[in-house]
């Protein structure tokens, strides 16, 4: 109940339901944590405010466009504003575009790029003076095991992870003096929202992607959020630039 008490953490891409940022925040308020979530969805986070305050947890919530650099600087400011420090940061939103690089367009490709790697350099550029100045913290950026194998239809996808890894690791050195850790989540395949689009395109084959993984079934966001818990938390204190893979076996071959 008090694995992360007093500390203030900030979570992008928050509203979804089911999804891995809702989760995350959801497991964080329960250990006592102040919370800062945003998202462009402002109904999904109204909806995630409520069920944080039914738990009892202090938030502010800010709608976000994570690829908005100015944006970024309004929400460090606003969370430091409201409860004197930010020690914790998940780069969680993200998007899947997918699709064979033959058809991939340079919309698409930039597109997939700005919202799931430079969002991340972002937040992490804009939070990391506020965490200095709190005295240290963990940042938690979402990648996936797509960052770490080559899977068809998935390519530029994997290269965005692939970078927000790598800029784990830089972070993580930049910045171990300031008593600050970075490290990536890479979950195989989480049963959330961003399967949408396979879950309506290929019914028939999406009911057998839990087969698929070595553990025998797609995974919980939960199961996501705890290990974001494990990372933020004081308990991974001499766990930094590295990768916790979240994926019940998926890529152990
Ligand atoms: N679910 C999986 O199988 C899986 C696997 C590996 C990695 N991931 C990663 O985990 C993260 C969360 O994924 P999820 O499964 O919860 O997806 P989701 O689609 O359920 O939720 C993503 C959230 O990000 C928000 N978002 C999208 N673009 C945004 C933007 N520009 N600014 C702010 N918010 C934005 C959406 O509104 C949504 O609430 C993503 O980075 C995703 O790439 C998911």
């Amino acid at each position: 109940m008090s694995r992360l008490l007093n500390k203030v953490a900030l979570i992008t891409g928050a509203a979804s339901n089911p999804g891995l940022g809702r989760a995350i925040a959801i497991r964080f308020a329960q250990e006592g944590a102040k919370l800062v979530i945003t998202d462009i969805d402002e109904a999904g986070l109204a909806a995630c405010e409520k069920e944080l305050v039914a738990l009892g947890a202090e938030v502010l919530t800010m709608k976000q466009n994570v690829v908005d650099e100015q944006r970024w600087q309004e929400v460090v400011d606003a969370s430091v504003e409201r409860f004197g420090s930010l020690d914790v940061l998940v780069n969680n939103a993200g998007i899947a575009v997918m699709r064979p690089i033959s058809q991939f367009t340079q919309a698409d490709y930039d597109l997939q790029m700005d919202v799931n790697m430079r969002s991340v350099f972002l937040g992490c550029q804009k939070a990391l003076p506020a965490m200095i100045k709190s005295g240290g913290g963990s940042i938690v950026n979402m990648s996936s095991v797509a960052g770490l194998r080559g899977i068809p239809g998935v390519s530029v996808y994997g290269v965005a992870k692939a970078g927000v890894q790598i800029l784990c690791k830089g972070i993580a050195l930049e910045h171990a003096a300031d008593g600050i850790r970075c490290n990536s989540i890479h979950p195989g395949l989480i049963d959330t929202n961003i399967q949408n689009d396979s879950r309506r395109d290929n019914p028939e084959e999406f009911k057998k992607l839990g087969a698929t993984v070595p553990w025998g079934r797609m995974g919980y966001p939960e199961e996501v959020a705890n290990c974001a818990l494990f990372l933020a938390s004081d308990e991974a204190s001499y766990v930094t630039g590295t990768e916790l893979v979240v994926d019940g076996g998926l890529i152990c071959k």
